[in-house]
């Protein structure tokens, strides 16, 4: 969960290093530093626990003297608490030598007491300082920093991204990598390590992944990569296609807003040259995997968080438009139940980062035992697509606030891409129906420029709520599931109890949670809903208001039915029954957002949490 920075090269270390971090404290924000290799002055680093600004301001007091050489980190306290002792780097080899870890090292107490018996002496209660001495003993013993790294990656359990630096060794970065993700920037005599391209993507559109158990060894004009073993690897480069500015904040207030105002770019990039107006749906990166899906029996999503929940939207539409019986399942929970999965099941993962530990182990586990296996995703070099049968990226650029907002949407998009191609494929999605499933989807990036514009009407009613304790949601068909992304999105963002649940479930049980004044927002089916879903939704919101909640309506354009029962209603562009949720969801993103201002909170980097679940 945490983020790494490695660099070798002629700029100043530090400036690369600080930008890499601003770009991925996304991925933890407990504390950060930074660890440079100097021509005249060895080894120099500094680290302080909280966000990356106190790190900022410390080295903006006191320059660390100048260097071409270093690595960084951003992290998430695992374990230790957040202390500037447990902050990275940690040093090795009598101060010679930092590392950075981003991972969980599982045998680290074995391994500590093994270091104690040997006299070391540790600094920190974190299990990376292991690491940091062990490789800096090795090194000791032969003076070769990648060899050293090779002998302790042979120790090591667990998931682990390590980097060190050596003061001998100017001009030399070694990475490692298992299980936590480790992406290499292609420069003109520079070259970079991160945790994502985010890092570099200022200086280089050129990029790497590091493979599963693979050492690499950073020089300015050479990158070489090995395998724990030894063996050498031939790695192949990609092209980053994220612009760097969009890794930036520009001038909105948050990277959330920022990134809501993009919904409707990510859902027109995710749909760019993958749908005709015919309908036809062209996914090529599909075809060898898909084939015309007769062999196919039966899908299961695998996501965690709000992926899980684009994934249920996903359900309803794939086995509608397919025919063929689809589940979703929280990525935690798949394989310890030990689902019966061969040939004929399709796992699908959902996942934003690509790096969900998670989901990783979901899809590993899918493949052992013979499932194929395809990789919805927005970040290109991650781990689960490169380890995914196929992979269907969703192009919705990167998305740096730890909420997601535009990723869902694109989630979503690609969901319906795949249903529509597999129900083509097997012959059961009609030409008109298809046509009319384009021509809906072509007009929402439209639609939904009209639904950012709530966002002044939403402010307000945050405003109005900003004392609010609890806050449910309700939701039927499609509409659950967005039901559920809106209270997770409170609960992250604002920390007040919120509830999503399926609106018929309502009067087994939830109703009892009605009382004067509770505010719901219902997302309330079209009139025109051809399962008559909108009148049932209606008595719903009927039944609460009896009881004296307060209703946020968010219902189609002219829904006369609702206005009388609504203290507020939030309209929706006319469309069909797949594309409203859609719709609906971001007026919630909104509210979250809004209503964390209202608070007074941190938008982008909501307490305890991290971006990416990279540990298990
Ligand atoms: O990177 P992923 O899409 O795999 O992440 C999954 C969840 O951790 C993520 O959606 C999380 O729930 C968000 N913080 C929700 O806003």
């Amino acid at each position: 969960m945490c983020g790494i920075v490695g660099y070798v090269g002629e700029r100043s270390s530090i400036e690369v290093l600080l930008g890499g971090l601003r770009r991925l404290e996304y991925r933890g924000y407990d504390s950060a530093g930074v660890a440079i290799v100097t021509p005249g002055n060895g080894l120099v680093s500094h680290k302080r626990s909280g966000k990356l600004g106190i790190l900022s301001d410390d080295l903006g007091h006191n320059p660390l003297a100048e260097g071409h050489t270093g690595i960084a980190h951003t992290r998430w306290a695992t374990h230790g608490g957040p202390t500037d002792e447990n902050a990275h780097p940690h040093l090795g080899d009598g101060g010679k030598l930092a590392l950075i870890h981003n991972g969980i090292i599982e045998n680290f107490h074995e391994l500590k007491q093994e270091l104690l018996a040997e006299g070391e002496e540790f600094l920190s209660q974190t299990d990376s300082e292991v690491a940091a001495l062990m490789v800096g003993r090795s090194y000791r013993e032969h003076g070769n920093l990648t060899k050293a790294m090779q002998e302790v990656v042979s120790r090591l359990e667990g998931a682990f991204t390590l980097l060190v630096v050596h003061q001998d060794q100017p001009g030399v970065v070694v990475g490692a990598r298992r299980n936590s993700p480790l992406v290499v920037g292609l420069g003109e005599g520079e070259n970079f390590l991160g945790s994502d391209v985010a890092a570099f993507v200022a200086y280089t559109k050129k990029a790497m992944a590091l493979g599963q158990d693979q050492i690499v060894t950073l020089r300015s004009t050479e990158v070489s990569v090995i395998t724990f073993d030894g063996e050498p690897v031939e790695a192949a480069p990609f092209d980053i296609d994220w612009d760097a500015s969009a890794a930036d904040k520009g001038g909105w207030s948050s990277f959330m807003a920022k990134e809501i105002s993009e919904e409707p770019e990510a859902v027109a990039n995710t749909l760019r040259g993958r749908l005709g107006d015919d309908g036809l749906v062209a996914l090529p990166e599909l075809d060898a995997l898909i084939g015309d899906g007769s062999a196919i029996n039966r899908i299961i999503f695998v996501a965690c968080g709000t992926a899980s929940y684009a994934s249920m939207v996903g359900l309803y539409a794939i086995e509608k438009w397919s025919g063929i019986p689809v589940g979703v399942e929280l990525s935690h929970e798949f394989r310890y139940r030990e689902p019966a999965i061969d040939e004929h099941t399709l796992v699908v993962s959902v996942s934003q980062s690509g790096e969900t530990m998670d989901t990783l182990m979901a899809v590993r586990y899918a493949a052992e035992r013979g499932a194929k296996t395809l990789s919805i995703c927005n970040t290109q070099g991650a781990t689960i697509p490169r380890e995914s049968g196929a992979a269907l990226y969703t192009h919705a650029g990167p998305e740096v606030a730890v909420a997601s907002t535009k990723a869902f949407l694109a989630q979503v998009v690609a969901c319906y891409l795949l249903g529509m191609y597999l129900g083509q494929a097997r012959g059961l999605l009609s030409t008109k129906e298809s046509a009319a499933l384009a021509d809906d989807l072509h007009k929402l990036p439209g639609q939904l420029e009209e639904m950012v514009k709530t966002g002044p009407r939403i402010q307000e009613l945050a405003r109005w709520m900003a004392d609010t304790r609890s806050v449910l949601y309700l939701g039927r068909h499609v509409g659950y599931p967005i039901a559920l992304e809106g209270a997770l999105k409170l609960k992250e963002l604002a920390y007040i109890h919120a509830e999503g649940f399926a609106a018929g479930e309502l009067k087994h049980g939830p109703i009892a949670l009605i009382e004067p004044g509770q505010i719901v927002f219902v997302i309330v089916p079209s009139p025109r809903d051809p399962m008559s879903l909108h009148s049932k939704v209606v008595s719903n919101i009927q039944e609460i208001r009896a009881r004296g909640a307060r209703v946020i309506a968010l219902a189609e354009q002219g829904d006369a039915a609702v206005l009388p029962f609504a203290d507020e209603v939030i309209p929706i562009p006319l469309t069909s029954t797949f594309m409203e949720p859609l719709l609906a969801v971001v007026p919630l993103h909104i509210f979250g957002m809004e209503l964390a201002g209202a608070k007074g909170l941190d938008i982008d980097q909501p307490r305890n949490l991290a971006k990416s679940v990279t540990v298990e």
